[in-house]
């Protein structure tokens, strides 16, 4: 075992474009980092660099405190994961675990303890004298896991493993893996375009963009506290509303409502007249289904809902809006850029799946402004951060003292322990250097929070 420190890692191609742009991480010893970003942001060059599959232009490499930028694949003692599994198949699935542990010539004796303790932690025991043939997608990687797993390698690297899986796999083989990490207490570095794996699979999750580092921190704050619109459009499903705004005698005004924001941040960000506000859809609600004691902490608006999505346990509201030609522009760029397909001129709004909001009709909704993060469009920086992580600190409870080794209850992270920014990425507009923080607790049993 051992970490994973990037110091102001590049890799420029033949093209002279740098695939990887000056990126600096510490992944900590035990720790689960995910790389993720869109198809082409640089996150498997990183990968290949960590493993040593691909030259680094500059920067250090260093493994376990060494620097290992000139040394072999082989001599860094890293398991690779791949998408495509990378089976033998016409080797059993024991021979196929066995295989790297062959090449080592370790003795007979040996290699069948290894792989029979692997196959009983991935349980494959049943399978081991079968072909990967004869096997389930969901098994053949188990069998690719047990290939990485004998070899009792100092870390585990994994490559977009689950996007050949159907998505029911997906799910079932995202819970194992985490699991088995879990167990092992492996460092692992995994690459997935996917926000969901990325949020679900993650001690920390480092977001990329065109090679350049954007934000590194917990699956929580990167949710809550974006640093900026891309990491803001790219987690979260269904992603965050964009809306025009502007700031006027201290009032934010969007397309529907308008509120006061503090003086102090206020003054900080002046008056503007083209600013995009985020808004996660389930941050409004049905004004008559609010809590009273709710109610006063935010403000009630009239909407004409478009459409409306009962799915049981959620239900969704559409509301189309108008945004002036700039903002549609920046809009329409980042929704590129994100591969995404949700149209951003319309909001959506997750209510009570008791709410009676319907199609068509006039309706009231409800907001917490202190929910709602300011972005400048031009370089995309989240202008109330602060202020949304010292909201977010005032309505939790108090942080619990640390957790026994008991399930405890999802406490709130303690956002506001620290000053804004700190044990997360710092970026700045020329070249994001994003260092993180030491390694965290890991999640509770449940895997469901995980402390800032
Ligand atoms: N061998 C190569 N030669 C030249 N350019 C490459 C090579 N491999 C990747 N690239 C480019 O580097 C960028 C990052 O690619 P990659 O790391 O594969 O992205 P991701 O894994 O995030 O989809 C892309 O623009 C890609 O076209
Ligand atoms: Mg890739």
């Amino acid at each position: 075992m051992a970490p994973i420190t990037m110091n102001h890692v590049t890799k420029v191609y033949g093209d002279g474009y740098p695939a990887v742009n000056d990126v600096s991480l510490d992944i900590a010893d035990g720790e689960f980092m995910i790389l993720v970003g869109p198809s082409g942001c640089g996150k498997s060059t990183l990968l290949r660099m960590i493993v040593g599959l691909e030259d680094i232009s500059s920067g250090d490499m260093l493994i376990g405190g060494e620097r290992v930028n000139e040394k072999a694949p082989r001599d860094r003692n890293l398991s690779m994961v791949f998408q495509n599994y990378a089976l033998y198949p016409h080797l059993t699935v024991y021979e196929n675990i066995a295989f790297p542990l062959r090449l080592k010539g370790v003795s007979d004796e040996e290699i069948k303890r290894r792989v029979e303790e692997a196959a009983t932690t991935l349980e494959l025991t049943e399978h081991l004298q079968r072909k990967p043939s004869q096997l389930s997608g969901g098994q053949r990687q188990r069998v690719a896991m047990g290939r990485a797993i004998v070899r009792q390698a100092s870390a585990f690297l994994f490559d977009e493993p689950l996007s050949n899986l159907d998505a029911k796999l997906r799910g079932q083989m995202r819970t194992e893996i985490l699991r088995l990490q879990r167990r092992l207490d492996t460092t692992t570095v995994y690459v997935t375009h996917d926000q969901t794996e990325a949020m679900t699979l993650g001690d920390r999750v480092a977001v990329m963009r065109k090679g350049v580092l954007q934000q590194v921190a917990s699956p929580r704050e990167l949710y809550e506290q974006p640093l900026n619109l891309f990491v803001a459009g790219f987690i979260g499903s269904p992603p965050m509303n964009f809306l025009p705004a502007a700031i006027e005698n201290n009032q934010v005004k969007l397309p529907f409502l308008s509120y006061p924001l503090p003086r102090e941040v206020a003054a900080q960000i002046g008056s503007s007249d083209l600013l995009i506000a985020g808004i996660r859809p389930e941050h409004f609600a049905d004004s008559s289904l609010v809590d009273e004691n709710k109610r006063d902490r935010g403000i009630t608006f009239e909407v004409k809902v478009d459409v409306t999505e009962w799915l049981g346990s959620q239900q969704y509201a559409y509301v189309p809006f108008e945004a002036p030609d700039e903002i549609t522009r920046h809009l329409a760029e980042l929704q590129q850029e994100l591969d995404s397909e949700h149209m951003r001129t319309q909001m959506i709004v997750s209510l009570d799946p008791a709410s009676r909001i319907r199609d068509g009709a006039k309706s009231e909704l409800w907001l917490d402004p202190s929910r709602v993060h300011l972005f400048d469009p031009r370089t995309g920086k989240n202008l109330t951060r602060e202020m949304t992580i010292a909201a977010q600190a005032a309505a939790a409870p108090a942080p619990a003292a640390p957790a026994p080794a008991a399930p405890a209850p999802a406490a709130p992270a303690p956002a506001a322990a620290a000053p804004a920014g700190a044990g997360s990425a710092s970026t700045s507009a020329a070249g994001a250097s994003a260092t993180g923080g030491p390694a965290e607790p890991p999640a509770a049993p449940d895997g469901s929070v995980r402390a800032t």
